[in-house]
């Protein structure tokens, strides 16, 4: 096993009716900024629970986080906090609206210039943020309760990541009940994208690690149990609830403490966004099949292990395994509705060069655990994804 420190300091409030406890995680004086996105909120009660919540507190809105949240439309926040009193953050919302909270509240606080250089220096540069906690509405990132997030600057089509030990939010909520509203699309994808965090922490190579590797095959497990139940029965409480902690588990460093970790797949898939706007879970499906095909070589001992443990394959020549495990993985994303090919996605082989391109500009040309998924190599999965 690897050395490692494991911090992680989010204060989870989780099952149902748990958006009355904000009264008790936010202080009783605090001007707070609540960030959203589209409108769901409105929509499904939760902004109606939460506004109750806060009570007496004075609450000003910051409206309009858009999926992939843009550097853009952040700023425009930042500029509110800095133009008001505002000194605690609240994101209600997915992945996205709790990321771009994450950028406010480092880019509020931030002396070295424009904020955009918390991206460029993946967070290294934060020494400092307004504090914030969350009210999950999505399934799928982790951002609950995890010290990164992902934000696109959208007039030069880059989507970069960063993270900060100051970044944690100070709690985050978790009612399942707040997901039955979530489109079919949404569910898939949160399942897909929870899938692939475990899988960029797992599927490397042995050392000797077999409590995380356990966790890990658990939260597989579970995904591949439980998505499906979701798509067909959408109001049941146990089938959201175990989906909601999976996901959250899934990237809240517990399983990463002490292994090597890849991330290649999503790298790729950020420029997929980026470029074409394809929904991250997407670009995960369309990516991880063919990157676990191109690189099985140095990845065959973990995919033994997976093929064995995840899908109960032990007969049959290794190669066979390995492809069968793979095509099985493929198959559970195409059942949770997520299509695996850029072609599904109008894409063809023109589209190949820019995101390599992209890719080299980002300087993610020595990807991977190993840092060996040169751009050629992330090419060559790209051409297999076709
Ligand atoms: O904007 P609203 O109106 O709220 O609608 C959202 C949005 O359109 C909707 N939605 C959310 N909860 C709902 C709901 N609709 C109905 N009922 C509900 N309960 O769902 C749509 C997608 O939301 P979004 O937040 O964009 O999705 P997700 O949670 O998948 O977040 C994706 C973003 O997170 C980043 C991704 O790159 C992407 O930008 N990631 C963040 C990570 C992290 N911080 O650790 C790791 C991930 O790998 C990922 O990169
Ligand atoms: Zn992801």
């Amino acid at each position: 096993m690897l050395n490692f420190d494991f911090y992680n300091p989010t204060h989870i409030l989780f099952g149902k009716g748990r958006i009355a406890d904000l009264n008790k995680v936010i202080p009783e004086n605090a001007k707070v900024l609540l960030l959203y996105g589209g409108g769901s909120i409105k929509q499904n009660g939760v902004f109606d629970e939460v506004i109750a919540a806060l009570g007496t507190r004075s609450v000003t809105e910051f409206t309009g986080i858009e999926p992939n949240p843009s550097y853009e439309t952040l700023m425009q926040a930042v500029e509110v906090i800095k133009n008001g009193q505002i000194d605690f953050l609240l994101a209600v919302g997915g992945g996205s609206v709790i990321d771009g909270t994450k950028f406010i509240a480092a880019a509020a606080l931030f002396e070295g210039g424009d904020p955009w250089a918390i991206l460029e220096k993946r967070g290294s540069n934060i020494t400092k943020a307004l504090p914030f906690g969350s009210v999950l509405t999505l399934p799928a990132t982790g951002s609950e309760m995890n010290a990164g997030a992902v934000v696109t600057r959208k007039s030069i089509k880059a989507k970069m990541a960063f993270s900060s030990p100051h970044c944690y939010p100070k709690f985050s909520i978790l009612d399942p009940t707040k997901t039955y509203t979530l489109p079919v699309r949404q569910i898939g994808n949160g399942a897909v994208d929870a899938f692939v965090h475990v899988m960029e922490q797992y599927m490397t190579y042995p050392v000797n690690s077999p409590v995380q590797d356990r966790f890990a095959e658990g939260l597989l497990k579970t995904l591949i149990e439980e998505g499906p139940k979701a798509l067909k029965n959408p109001e049941d409480y146990d089938v959201r609830a175990n989906l909601m902690w999976c996901a959250t588990m899934a990237l809240n460093g517990l399983i990463s403490a002490g292994v090597p970790q890849d991330w290649a797949t999503h790298m790729i898939g950020h420029e997929l966004t980026a470029l074409h706007g394809i929904d991250h879970a997407q670009t995960l499906a369309i990516v991880l099949p063919s990157m676990l095909r191109v690189r099985k070589e140095s990845k065959r001992a973990k995919l033994l292990q997976y093929a064995e443990r995840i899908w109960d394959l032990r007969d049959g020549d290794e190669d066979t395994r390995i492809e069968t495990a793979i095509s099985r993985t493929q198959d559970f994303f195409e059942q949770m509705g997520v299509k695996t090919r850029l072609s599904d996605y109008a894409l063809n082989a023109s589209n190949i060069d820019p995101i390599v391109a992209a890719l080299e500009t980002h300087r993610m040309v020595a990807l991977g655990e190993k840092r060996d998924v040169t751009l050629n190599i992330s090419r060559q999965v790209l051409e297999l994804s076709l």
